[in-house]
Protein backbone atom coordinates (compact mmCIF):
# COMPACT_ATOMS: atom_id res chain seq x y z
CA UNK A 1 0.00 0.00 0.00
CA UNK A 2 1.44 3.58 -0.71
CA UNK A 3 2.23 5.44 2.47
CA UNK A 4 -0.20 7.93 1.43
CA UNK A 5 -3.05 5.85 0.75
CA UNK A 6 -5.68 6.39 3.23
CA UNK A 7 -7.62 3.28 4.65
CA UNK A 8 -10.91 4.29 2.49
CA UNK A 9 -8.59 4.14 -0.57
CA UNK A 10 -7.21 1.57 -0.02
CA UNK A 11 -10.10 -0.63 1.01
CA UNK A 12 -11.99 0.42 -2.34
CA UNK A 13 -8.71 -0.75 -4.75
CA UNK A 14 -9.06 -4.61 -2.63
CA UNK A 15 -12.50 -4.10 -3.34
CA UNK A 16 -12.62 -5.49 -7.61
CA UNK A 17 -14.32 -8.75 -7.07
CA UNK A 18 -16.14 -9.38 -9.86
CA UNK A 19 -19.10 -10.63 -7.27
CA UNK A 20 -21.23 -8.48 -5.26
CA UNK A 21 -20.57 -8.16 -1.50
CA UNK A 22 -23.35 -7.97 0.78
CA UNK A 23 -23.04 -7.45 4.34
CA UNK A 24 -25.22 -8.12 7.20
CA UNK A 25 -25.31 -5.97 10.28
CA UNK A 26 -27.55 -7.80 12.72
CA UNK A 27 -28.59 -5.66 15.73
CA UNK A 28 -30.50 -7.85 18.27
CA UNK A 29 -28.59 -8.99 20.77
CA UNK A 30 -30.91 -12.06 20.51
CA UNK A 31 -29.04 -14.73 18.07
CA UNK A 32 -31.21 -16.90 16.48
CA UNK A 33 -33.90 -14.54 17.04
CA UNK A 34 -36.36 -12.64 14.36
CA UNK A 35 -33.66 -9.92 13.15
CA UNK A 36 -31.48 -12.15 13.11
CA UNK A 37 -33.13 -14.79 11.08
CA UNK A 38 -34.84 -12.85 8.55
CA UNK A 39 -31.24 -11.57 7.74
CA UNK A 40 -29.85 -14.78 7.38
CA UNK A 41 -32.62 -15.57 4.95
CA UNK A 42 -31.50 -12.32 2.99
CA UNK A 43 -27.89 -13.90 3.04
CA UNK A 44 -28.99 -17.09 1.95
CA UNK A 45 -31.09 -15.53 -1.11
CA UNK A 46 -28.30 -13.70 -2.06
CA UNK A 47 -25.64 -16.16 -2.22
CA UNK A 48 -28.06 -18.48 -3.77
CA UNK A 49 -27.66 -15.26 -6.35
CA UNK A 50 -23.84 -15.77 -6.83
CA UNK A 51 -23.08 -12.73 -3.99
CA UNK A 52 -20.50 -12.80 -1.73
CA UNK A 53 -22.01 -12.39 2.37
CA UNK A 54 -20.98 -11.36 5.00
CA UNK A 55 -22.06 -10.81 8.53
CA UNK A 56 -21.49 -8.58 11.68
CA UNK A 57 -22.96 -9.22 15.02
CA UNK A 58 -22.97 -6.21 16.89
CA UNK A 59 -23.78 -7.52 20.14
CA UNK A 60 -20.20 -9.48 19.62
CA UNK A 61 -17.96 -6.78 19.30
CA UNK A 62 -16.57 -4.61 21.94
CA UNK A 63 -16.79 -0.15 21.39
CA UNK A 64 -17.23 2.74 23.10
CA UNK A 65 -19.91 5.12 22.23
CA UNK A 66 -19.06 7.70 20.02
CA UNK A 67 -16.86 10.27 22.22
CA UNK A 68 -17.72 13.29 19.88
CA UNK A 69 -13.74 13.78 19.72
CA UNK A 70 -13.11 17.68 18.42
CA UNK A 71 -9.61 16.35 16.55
CA UNK A 72 -10.74 14.09 14.72
CA UNK A 73 -8.77 12.32 11.22
CA UNK A 74 -9.51 13.57 8.21
CA UNK A 75 -9.57 10.48 6.09
CA UNK A 76 -13.02 9.51 7.61
CA UNK A 77 -11.77 6.83 10.06
CA UNK A 78 -12.70 7.29 13.63
CA UNK A 79 -9.36 7.75 15.83
CA UNK A 80 -10.78 5.03 18.48
CA UNK A 81 -9.29 2.24 18.03
CA UNK A 82 -11.61 -0.86 18.96
CA UNK A 83 -13.72 -3.26 17.27
CA UNK A 84 -15.58 -0.94 15.80
CA UNK A 85 -12.57 -0.81 12.80
CA UNK A 86 -13.79 -3.61 11.90
CA UNK A 87 -17.48 -2.77 11.16
CA UNK A 88 -16.02 0.75 9.44
CA UNK A 89 -13.74 -1.54 7.09
CA UNK A 90 -16.35 -3.77 6.05
CA UNK A 91 -19.22 -1.41 5.37
CA UNK A 92 -16.24 0.19 2.72
CA UNK A 93 -15.69 -3.01 1.33
CA UNK A 94 -19.60 -4.08 0.62
CA UNK A 95 -21.63 -3.02 -2.49
CA UNK A 96 -24.58 -3.54 -0.19
CA UNK A 97 -25.28 -3.41 3.62
CA UNK A 98 -28.49 -5.27 5.08
CA UNK A 99 -29.70 -3.82 8.20
CA UNK A 100 -31.48 -5.89 10.95
CA UNK A 101 -32.84 -4.63 13.94
CA UNK A 102 -35.46 -5.51 16.76
CA UNK A 103 -37.83 -2.34 17.55
CA UNK A 104 -36.41 -1.50 21.52
CA UNK A 105 -38.85 1.52 23.27
CA UNK A 106 -40.26 2.79 20.13
CA UNK A 107 -36.65 3.06 18.56
CA UNK A 108 -33.76 1.00 16.86
CA UNK A 109 -31.14 -1.12 19.31
CA UNK A 110 -28.96 0.63 21.44
CA UNK A 111 -26.27 -1.73 19.69
CA UNK A 112 -27.25 -0.39 15.98
CA UNK A 113 -27.43 3.33 17.40
CA UNK A 114 -23.74 3.14 18.98
CA UNK A 115 -22.56 1.95 15.65
CA UNK A 116 -24.23 4.92 13.77
CA UNK A 117 -23.20 7.67 16.01
CA UNK A 118 -19.62 6.35 15.65
CA UNK A 119 -20.09 7.05 11.79
CA UNK A 120 -19.31 10.49 12.75
CA UNK A 121 -16.20 10.44 11.37
CA UNK A 122 -17.45 9.45 7.96
CA UNK A 123 -20.28 12.46 7.85
CA UNK A 124 -17.25 15.20 8.68
CA UNK A 125 -14.64 13.58 6.02
CA UNK A 126 -17.91 14.05 3.60
CA UNK A 127 -18.82 17.51 4.35
CA UNK A 128 -16.05 19.21 6.56
CA UNK A 129 -12.80 17.80 4.88
CA UNK A 130 -14.32 16.44 1.93
CA UNK A 131 -12.39 13.28 1.83
CA UNK A 132 -14.78 10.70 0.53
CA UNK A 133 -15.31 9.54 -3.04
CA UNK A 134 -19.02 10.30 -3.69
CA UNK A 135 -19.06 8.15 -6.40
CA UNK A 136 -19.51 5.44 -4.36
CA UNK A 137 -23.03 4.85 -3.90
CA UNK A 138 -23.47 1.19 -2.02
CA UNK A 139 -27.29 0.12 -1.68
CA UNK A 140 -29.21 -0.71 1.52
CA UNK A 141 -31.92 -2.47 2.77
CA UNK A 142 -33.29 -1.97 6.31
CA UNK A 143 -35.45 -5.27 7.84
CA UNK A 144 -37.15 -4.26 11.38
CA UNK A 145 -39.79 -6.34 13.84
CA UNK A 146 -41.45 -5.25 16.91
CA UNK A 147 -43.93 -6.65 18.98
CA UNK A 148 -46.93 -4.67 18.16
CA UNK A 149 -48.19 -3.07 15.18
CA UNK A 150 -47.73 0.69 15.73
CA UNK A 151 -46.46 2.03 12.32
CA UNK A 152 -44.68 5.12 14.29
CA UNK A 153 -41.97 2.72 15.43
CA UNK A 154 -40.92 1.54 11.98
CA UNK A 155 -41.42 5.19 10.74
CA UNK A 156 -38.90 6.47 13.87
CA UNK A 157 -36.93 3.56 12.66
CA UNK A 158 -36.99 4.26 8.96
CA UNK A 159 -36.00 7.81 9.79
CA UNK A 160 -32.76 6.77 11.78
CA UNK A 161 -31.69 4.68 9.30
CA UNK A 162 -32.58 7.01 6.09
CA UNK A 163 -30.19 9.70 8.20
CA UNK A 164 -27.34 6.85 8.61
CA UNK A 165 -27.14 5.23 4.94
CA UNK A 166 -27.26 8.87 3.74
CA UNK A 167 -24.11 9.91 5.31
CA UNK A 168 -22.33 6.81 4.53
CA UNK A 169 -23.36 7.00 0.66
CA UNK A 170 -25.99 4.23 0.88
CA UNK A 171 -28.94 4.46 -0.96
CA UNK A 172 -32.22 3.48 1.38
CA UNK A 173 -33.69 1.33 -0.96
CA UNK A 174 -35.56 -1.66 0.55
CA UNK A 175 -37.41 -2.31 3.75
CA UNK A 176 -38.85 -4.86 5.42
CA UNK A 177 -41.23 -4.12 8.39
CA UNK A 178 -42.64 -6.94 10.67
CA UNK A 179 -45.07 -6.48 13.46
CA UNK A 180 -46.51 -9.28 16.35
CA UNK A 181 -43.65 -10.99 16.29
CA UNK A 182 -42.84 -11.15 20.04
CA UNK A 183 -41.29 -14.10 21.16
CA UNK A 184 -38.29 -15.74 19.47
CA UNK A 185 -37.90 -16.84 16.24
CA UNK A 186 -42.00 -16.21 15.70
CA UNK A 187 -40.69 -15.38 12.39
CA UNK A 188 -40.36 -18.72 10.99
CA UNK A 189 -44.25 -18.91 11.35
CA UNK A 190 -45.09 -16.05 9.11
CA UNK A 191 -44.12 -17.37 5.58
CA UNK A 192 -44.86 -13.52 3.74
CA UNK A 193 -41.71 -11.87 6.00
CA UNK A 194 -39.94 -14.68 5.32
CA UNK A 195 -40.46 -14.31 1.48
CA UNK A 196 -39.49 -11.12 1.77
CA UNK A 197 -36.51 -11.32 3.29
CA UNK A 198 -35.34 -13.99 0.41
CA UNK A 199 -36.92 -11.49 -2.83
CA UNK A 200 -34.65 -8.63 -0.73
CA UNK A 201 -31.59 -10.91 -0.58
CA UNK A 202 -32.18 -11.48 -4.54
CA UNK A 203 -32.44 -8.21 -5.26
CA UNK A 204 -29.28 -7.06 -3.94
CA UNK A 205 -27.32 -9.55 -5.42
CA UNK A 206 -27.80 -7.99 -8.35
CA UNK A 207 -26.70 -4.86 -7.89
CA UNK A 208 -22.46 -3.97 -7.95
CA UNK A 209 -21.33 -0.16 -7.42
CA UNK A 210 -21.35 1.35 -10.09
CA UNK A 211 -17.41 2.24 -10.11
CA UNK A 212 -16.39 -1.20 -10.24
CA UNK A 213 -19.07 -2.80 -12.31
C1 LIG B 1 -35.73 -3.81 25.63
C2 LIG B 1 -36.87 -4.16 24.71
C3 LIG B 1 -37.71 -3.16 24.27
C4 LIG B 1 -38.76 -3.45 23.38
N1 LIG B 1 -39.54 -2.42 22.95
C5 LIG B 1 -40.54 -2.68 22.07
C6 LIG B 1 -41.36 -1.61 21.59
O1 LIG B 1 -41.20 -0.45 21.93
N2 LIG B 1 -42.37 -1.93 20.73
C7 LIG B 1 -42.57 -3.21 20.29
O2 LIG B 1 -43.48 -3.43 19.49
N3 LIG B 1 -41.79 -4.23 20.72
C8 LIG B 1 -40.79 -4.00 21.58
N4 LIG B 1 -39.99 -5.03 22.03
C9 LIG B 1 -40.18 -6.37 21.48
C10 LIG B 1 -39.21 -6.71 20.36
O3 LIG B 1 -39.16 -5.71 19.38
C11 LIG B 1 -39.64 -8.03 19.70
O4 LIG B 1 -39.66 -9.06 20.65
C12 LIG B 1 -38.75 -8.43 18.54
O5 LIG B 1 -39.33 -9.50 17.84
C13 LIG B 1 -37.36 -8.83 19.02
O6 LIG B 1 -36.55 -9.11 17.91
P1 LIG B 1 -35.37 -10.20 17.98
O7 LIG B 1 -36.04 -11.55 18.12
O8 LIG B 1 -34.66 -10.06 16.70
O9 LIG B 1 -34.53 -9.85 19.14
C14 LIG B 1 -38.96 -4.77 22.93
C15 LIG B 1 -38.12 -5.80 23.41
C16 LIG B 1 -37.08 -5.50 24.29
C17 LIG B 1 -36.19 -6.61 24.78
Amino acid sequence: MPSSENLFSRVCRENRKKQTQILGIMASPRKGGNADILLEEVLKAARQSQAITEKIIINDLSFIPCQACEDTREDGRCKIEDDFQKIYEAVLRADSIVVASPIYFGSISAQLKMLIDRFQCYWRAKYVTKTIDEALMKQGGFICVQASSENIFFDNARSIMKNFFNTAGIEYCREIFCSGLEKKGSVKEKPDYMEKAAAMGEKLAQFKKGKFA
